[in-house]
């Protein structure tokens, strides 16, 4: 069982591509709740679309009230709980990260993302301290072109992989047509045809490394705190 939640106050940045990216391709070997708290319902919309993966469900999230309870009912029912969380601070981000076991905190590579994605840890690092637990976490870079990256671009990312007391995903997710095309024709890339979408094939592989660090990660987390127990 895990609890992985998405987010960064800035919005735009890649929270619910990402999460829904994650949670279709664990769902191809895992049963997956999908906790969407983004207000604009965008996995609750995409869910309505066919080539929902069978081992997925996408639950709506009501308010920060019913969150906790929210988490409590899908970690019963899924090995991997995945929360989309609105682009804005507020009690329930907060409410969520308490009870994660990764929190992914996606970023364009951009000053103001990068600057919410500071935001953001300042806030993962307040929660650890309110809940005197540690909440792991790692910075996603999303949205990367996967030619003629900017000099800004890669300034900004190297900064956060240069500083080590900030943890970052070695893969990056790209600005790929298949990801957004998910949300207009619904299902998984993994339902997708070549023929529909440019570079499939890199897309898919650019997912599996995300997923395998994902996993990686929670393993590690989980054995240092067994150490520490
Ligand atoms: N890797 C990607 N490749 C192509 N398009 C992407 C990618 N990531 C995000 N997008 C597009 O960028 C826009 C914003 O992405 P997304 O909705 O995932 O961000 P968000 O952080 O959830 O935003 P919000 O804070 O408004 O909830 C969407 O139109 C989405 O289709
Ligand atoms: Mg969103």
């Amino acid at each position: 069982m895990a609890v992985i939640s998405f987010a960064n106050s800035k919005g735009g940045s890649g929270k619910t591509t990402s999460a829904l990216l994650l949670a279709c391709e664990l769902a191809n070997t895992k049963r997956v709740t999908i906790i969407d708290a983004d207000p604009r319902h965008p996995i609750t919309t995409w869910a309505t679309l066919t080539g929902v993966p069978e081992n997925l469900t996408v639950v709506t999230n009501e308010s920060e009230k019913t969150i906790l309870d929210e988490i409590e009912a899908a970690v019963e029912q899924s090995t991997f709980v995945i929360i989309d969380l609105e682009g804005t601070a507020s009690r329930l981000m907060s409410y969520a990260m308490s009870q994660s076991d990764l929190v992914v905190v996606p970023a364009k590579e951009q000053q103001q993302d990068a600057l919410a994605a500071l935001d953001v840890i300042k806030e993962i690092h307040r929660d650890m301290k309110a809940n005197r637990r540690d909440i792991p976490y790692a910075v996603l870079f999303t949205q990367s072109k996967v030619v003629a990256k900017s000099r800004t671009a890669r300034f900004i990312s190297q900064q956060f992989r240069d500083n080590p007391k900030i943890d970052t995903f070695k893969t990056e997710i790209f600005e790929r047509d298949a990801y957004s095309a998910m949300f207009a024709v619904g299902g998984s890339i993994r339902t997708m045809s070549s023929k529909d979408v440019n570079n499939l094939d890199a897309a898919q592989r650019n997912v599996e490394a995300f997923t395998a660090e994902i996993i990686a990660k929670l393993r590690a987390n989980r054995e240092k705190a067994q150490q520490v127990a």
